[in-house]
């Protein structure tokens, strides 16, 4: 690398988006030969190019014609392979077009220099499996292939004589057998036509988040009344009337996708749909009656279970935080009148020690109290904040580390979820797993941490 200085464009990526009118992005389909990959790919391909949007697939076996006609399949020349799709994919995208990669990428550690190439180009990245089981694929055979790999006329062939290691958190994972390929195009095809649509939607709700803000500002500033609901928890007229403002405006100019909110009944039928709301009108009514203003509008919104946009607002201090995937992280205050603004854009902090870790203005307990002592060395300080602002706070660098043990709902954390990770923090849960939305159980049951680095968990 030495004497190679980095020539800036003077055409940024957003601008490309602006003139091309496509966000671009990498999709990944990784399975195995014969999995249905490159079947998926092309029909996708198709239809998103069929709505106007800038695409091209890069596929692992026309690669090997060209650019990779040197690399056989011995695992060195697999990783060079897939080093080299992963640069070139997504150098497509930062060019504003929808790459997408049909390539077995047998190796979860070359799938993840993808996934970071991808992030260095700050273009967003999906990781699809195509899963088929060899025994499906043998069957299937199309290229007539599995029969020389068993007869061991081929060598080191995926899922007879070489490994495939099968992603453990794909963004979405397609089993074959239980749908056609027309079905599985169209699912992707929906996915990433909703990422193009991300940022209008973003600033959308923003705007109703505001207005929501209004309503709550106004029961806020009165001599409201308190009930107390089924669990215990507090409800006031400012909960009802921020929900209607966000609910009514969600089913009315999102009809095809599902909501769940905290103070709508839930019939469970948003579980068919990928594509859910996950709100919150309220969050810190706790923190309201106690007028002590931390209180937040919060509006998620998740695909196949992934945060992918989220929206969070402060009422009382007029600030908004909001992300989208393939937009960012940001964070202003609503008199502002453009979103997405550079100079607003947020990030975690790259602090590996003397953290500044959030603890819950409402809940304390034991067990936290013992991560805390356990690490109090590697603790600067520790602030207090109501509802999802803690989250927020380590998306916009103030604060590193929180640790919640105690029980949250999915409409508490699936808005500042979406912060965090878009601003390059983790959200996961204690066990370490990938905190899940549009569940059947609405409870997150086993308390999660945020993180401003994955690295910088507390044991
Ligand atoms: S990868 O493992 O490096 O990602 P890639 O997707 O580029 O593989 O190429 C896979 C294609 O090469 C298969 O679909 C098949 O047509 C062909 N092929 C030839 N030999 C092999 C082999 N030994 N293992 C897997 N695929 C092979």
């Amino acid at each position: 690398m030495n004497n190679i200085f980095r020539q800036n464009n003077l055409v940024s990526k957003q601008d490309r988006e602006n003139r091309f009118g496509t966000k671009g992005a990498v999709v990944w389909l990784t399975g195995l030969s014969g999995s249905g990959k490159s079947t998926i790919a092309v029909k996708t391909e198709k239809l998103l190019t069929d709505k106007g949007y800038r695409c091209y697939l890069l596929d692992g076996d026309n690669l090997r014609l060209g650019l990779n006609a040197d690399l056989g399949f011995s695992d060195e020349d697999r990783s060079e392979n897939i080093r080299r799709i992963s640069h070139v994919a997504a150098l497509f995208a930062h060019s504003g077009c929808i790459c997408f990669v049909s390539a077995i990428s047998p190796f979860a550690k070359d799938r993840e220099t993808a996934k970071q190439a991808a992030k260095k180009m700050d273009v967003p990245f999906f990781e699809i499996f195509v899963d088929t089981s060899v025994e499906e694929c043998i069957r299937r055979d199309t290229k007539g292939l599995y029969k020389k790999a068993l007869a061991e006329e081929i060598k080191d062939f995926t899922g007879i004589s070489s490994p495939y290691e099968a992603p453990e958190e794909p963004f979405l994972r397609i089993d074959t057998l239980s749908c056609t390929a027309d079905e599985a195009a169209e699912q992707v095809c929906n996915l990433l036509a909703l990422v193009q649509n991300l940022g209008k939607m973003c600033a959308e709700l923003c705007e109703v988040s505001i207005k929501a803000g209004a309503e709550i500002l106004d029961v806020y500033n009165s001599d409201f009344a308190v009930q107390t609901k089924d669990d215990r928890s507090p409800l006031t007229q400012a909960d009802l009337r921020s929900n209607k403002v966000i609910v009514d405006f969600l089913t009315s100019c999102y009809p095809d996708i599902a909501v769940l909110s905290e103070e709508t009944k839930d019939t469970g039928e948003r579980r068919q749909n990928p594509f859910c709301f996950v709100v919150d009108p309220l969050d810190g009514t706790k923190e309201f009656v106690k007028r002590n203003g931390e209180f937040t509008v919060n509006i998620g919104l998740c695909a196949y279970g992934k945060p992918i946009l989220g929206v969070v607002y402060a009422p009382v201090t007029n600030t908004l935080w909001y992300a989208a995937v393939g937009c960012g992280a940001f964070s202003q205050t609503d008199d502002e009148n453009t979103y997405f603004d550079e100079k607003n854009r947020i990030f975690v902090s790259d602090k590996t020690d003397n953290f500044t870790v959030m603890a819950s203005r409402s809940h304390a307990d034991e067990r936290l109290a013992k991560i805390l002592d356990n690490n109090k060395d590697r603790i600067a300080k520790t602030v207090s904040a109501g509802s999802s602002l803690k989250g927020c706070l380590i998306a916009e660098g103030k604060a590193d580390i929180y640790y919640r043990t105690g029980l949250t709902c999915e409409w508490d954390t699936c808005a500042m979820h979406c912060v965090v990770e878009q601003a390059g923090g983790v959200l996961r849960q204690l066990d370490h797993t990938p905190l899940v939305y549009n569940r059947e159980n609405t409870l997150n049951d086993k308390g999660f941490y945020i993180l401003n680095r994955p690295e910088n968990t507390l044991e």
